[in-house]
């Protein structure tokens, strides 16, 4: 292979870790983990997230990588490398539909955080009253425009880091901004767990209450999965693309999965002992990153300070994981339809932003776009739905389906074990048994369940 259609890929094992880590990382960390935690069932439901992890997101994961890595493609790509002639491609498809639609929904609440750290920067939130905390965002989403201004700086700022390349690009950000983000979140949880009053919080978050496990929650657990470790739509596929030959796929899977988790937990230990210190009620999602957290930090001491590195730290977790996000239909455009890497970043960014501005346009419920309703949802709610209910837990059983079956158990243990370099006898077997039958069992049951075919 000449040196000129060489593809990109990782450098170093740092960076993959970095790279991977960056994209499970992001808004589901800081607004949907530390707020289902506590709302349903503290450690209870950690326990819960934790068989899902384990039984459905690092198989998966792990599936994800075996595909892209051996076929040295884009998901698309992939699946026509390893079986010709057959229909399986269409996974690959499924996965390119998904991550767009997570980046028309996830880049306009990416938008709003970007616009929260020059907010908190300005001093909006400085002794502001709670109506004033609700009107600053009321006024934003409301607008016809500034929704839309940031989600176009937003797509900017993934897609020159996008067009930079995989190594030059992903690699080097990730490196730089993981730690960063580590070392902000860390400060934010000490400040939170030195209030007065914030052992309630920590109770919230981590009372273990197995009362509040029902089947609904047991599917919020699944879909968190999925989405926390961003697998089921070709993000996995197309960064296994990019590692090398030496990279240990299983041992990689479980480190981004246990350091996913520690920044989740640490999320909410840097939110919930100040909401409780300063005798606010729990909220979720945009109430609660962009109502609450500015009306808790800005009553104490550096609140201001604290905030705007909480909401920067929001924004490189939402940053890396959009660049996943990106990657995916980039790499597919440049290999299968022969874009160069720029035409491909750019081509998708307009057309995400053209799209995606029905999503933050949705978002007011006063708008003409916010009344428009399919099948009872917003457009927002919508892209979220389709991507996170039906896609990803689609794409992520086609997926462990097509290892077990199609690549067989062979192909696999050479993937696993690095053509037989490490010597993981017990961690194959054991993956070979999870994905043939348990991953399948439990995304067919809850799936049917969440779509409403079986009943239980
Ligand atoms: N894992 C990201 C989060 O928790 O916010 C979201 C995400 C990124 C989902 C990339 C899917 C994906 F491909």
């Amino acid at each position: 292979m000449s040196l000129l259609n060489k593809r990109d890929k990782f450098a170093t094992n740092l960076g993959v870790l970095a790279a991977t880590l960056g994209s499970a990382v992001g808004l589901g960390n800081i607004w949907k983990f530390p707020y289902f935690t506590g709302q349903y069932g503290g450690a209870a439901f950690i326990i819960i997230y934790l068989i899902c992890v384990v039984l459905a997101g690092v198989p998966v994961m792990v599936s994800e990588f075996i595909v892209g890595r051996r076929a040295n493609s884009n998901p698309v790509g992939a699946f026509k490398k390893l079986a010709p002639g057959t229909a399986w491609y269409a996974i690959g498809y499924s996965g390119i539909a998904a991550s767009f639609l997570i980046m028309l929904f996830y880049t306009s609440v990416a938008g709003w955080v970007y616009s929260y750290i020059f907010r908190a920067l300005s001093g909006t939130f400085i002794n502001a009253s709670p109506e004033m905390t609700i009107g600053v965002f009321g006024k934003l989403i409301t607008s016809n425009y500034e929704p839309i201004i940031w989600q176009i700086i937003v797509l900017i700022v993934v897609s020159s880091i996008i067009i930079a390349g995989v190594q030059k690009g992903i690699e080097r950000m990730t490196k730089t901004l993981m730690p960063l983000l580590f070392v902000l979140l860390l400060l934010c949880d000490i400040r939170a767990l030195t209030l007065p009053g914030a052992q309630m919080g920590v109770e919230f978050l981590f009372k273990p209450d197995f009362t509040k496990i029902t089947r609904e929650v047991i599917i919020i657990a699944l879909g968190l999965a999925f989405f926390k470790l961003s697998v089921g739509m070709g993000t996995m596929v197309t960064y296994g693309s990019y590692f090398d030959k030496n990279q240990n796929l299983p041992g990689t899977a479980v480190k981004v999965a246990l350091s996913d988790i520690l920044v989740s937990m640490m999320a909410g230990l840097a939110i919930f002992p100040a909401v409780f210190a300063f005798g606010f009620e729990p909220d979720a999602g945009p109430g609660l990153l962009f109502i609450t957290i500015p009306m808790v930090f800005s009553k104490m001491p550096l609140g201001n300070i604290l905030l705007t590195i909480f909401f920067l730290l929001t924004a490189i977790a939402a940053t890396t994981a959009m660049m996943s996000l990106l990657e995916v239909p980039v790499a597919y455009l440049v290999e299968e339809k022969g874009y160069s890497r720029t035409k491909a970043t750019l081509t998708s960014a307009a057309t995400i932003a053209i799209l995606g501005s029905t999503a933050s346009l949705s978002a007011n419920a006063g708008s003409l776009l916010g009344s428009i309703k399919i099948f009872g949802k917003t457009f927002f709610d919508l892209y979220d739905y389709i991507s996170s209910n039906i896609l990803m837990p689609v794409g992520g059983l086609f997926t462990v389906i097509f290892i077990v079956w199609v690549l067989g158990k062979a192909n696999l243990a050479a993937e696993l074990s690095n053509d037989g370099q490490l010597n993981n006898k017990g961690v194959i077997n054991l993956f070979y048994l999870i994905v043939k039958y348990m991953t399948p069992l439990l995304i067919i049951i809850i799936f049917l369940n969440s779509i409403g075919v079986l009943k239980f």
